[in-house]
């Protein structure tokens, strides 16, 4: 039987992968780099260095290794501001009442989100001291697709991979979570989250019935 959630939280439990988009939109912009939602699709879940590397693969010159890091904390900034105004009336419809249904039921909750904003963003969505273990993206060495992030969580949960269920709207997540060994519930399209376990088109259609049997 299933002994824990893990969930992804960007563009899973509140808008902010929107967030992420809009503030490397105004940066591919500043540059003058062509950048839209399709390209975007390949960013989700990735990294920081990673998804500037991606919005760099349509610019006309080379850009060296200190203007790439200046450019990324650039776009940092963009979203830093961004999300100060991010309250708990932003997370997604269904994610409190689905986080309390799973404790009820004795589910640890986990946190393996890439972002070094993750802890930041939790604070002010008031879901902080929600969950059991959240992942330290900082520490990660191999990112998403690769299972690291996933694995960390299971093993600070003390819980086995293949008991642990995964929530990704990214299909480097939706890998990640499948090299981990474990289910994963897509949030989006089956076309753009290939290889997951089941698809539902927002968070507040999970049913912990059809995941979790008692
Ligand atoms: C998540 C988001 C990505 C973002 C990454 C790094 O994985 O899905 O869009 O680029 O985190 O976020 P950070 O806040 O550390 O720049
Ligand atoms: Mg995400």
């Amino acid at each position: 039987p299933a002994q824990a959630l893990i969930f992804d939280l960007d563009g899973v439990l509140t808008d902010t992968a929107h967030t992420h988009y809009q503030a490397w939109k105004r940066l591919a912009d500043e540059i003058g780099v062509p950048f839209d939602e399709t390209v975007n699709l390949r960013l989700k879940g990735v990294d920081r260095e990673a998804s500037l590397a991606i919005i760099l693969e349509r610019a006309t010159r080379e850009y060296g290794a200190e203007e790439r890091h200046t450019l990324a904390e650039r776009k940092n900034g963009y979203y830093r501001a961004a999300i100060e105004q991010v309250g708990p009336q932003d997370l997604f419809p269904g994610v409190l009442a689905l986080l309390d249904a799973a404790r009820a039921r004795g589910l640890k909750l986990g946190l393996a989100s890439a972002s070094k904003n993750a802890p930041a963003l939790l604070r002010r969505l008031g879901i902080a001291d929600r969950f059991d273990y959240v992942a330290d993206a900082g520490a990660i060495a191999r990112a998403k697709p690769n299972p690291e992030i996933f694995l960390s969580v299971a093993r600070a949960l003390g819980v086995a991979p293949q008991t642990c269920i995964g929530i990704e709207d990214a299909a480097a997540g939706i890998a990640a979570i499948r090299a981990a060994g474990m289910p994963a519930v897509g949030i989006g399209a089956p076309a753009d989250l290939p290889g997951a376990d089941a698809w539902l088109p927002a968070i507040a259609a999970f049913d912990l019935n059809a995941f979790v049997s008692r």
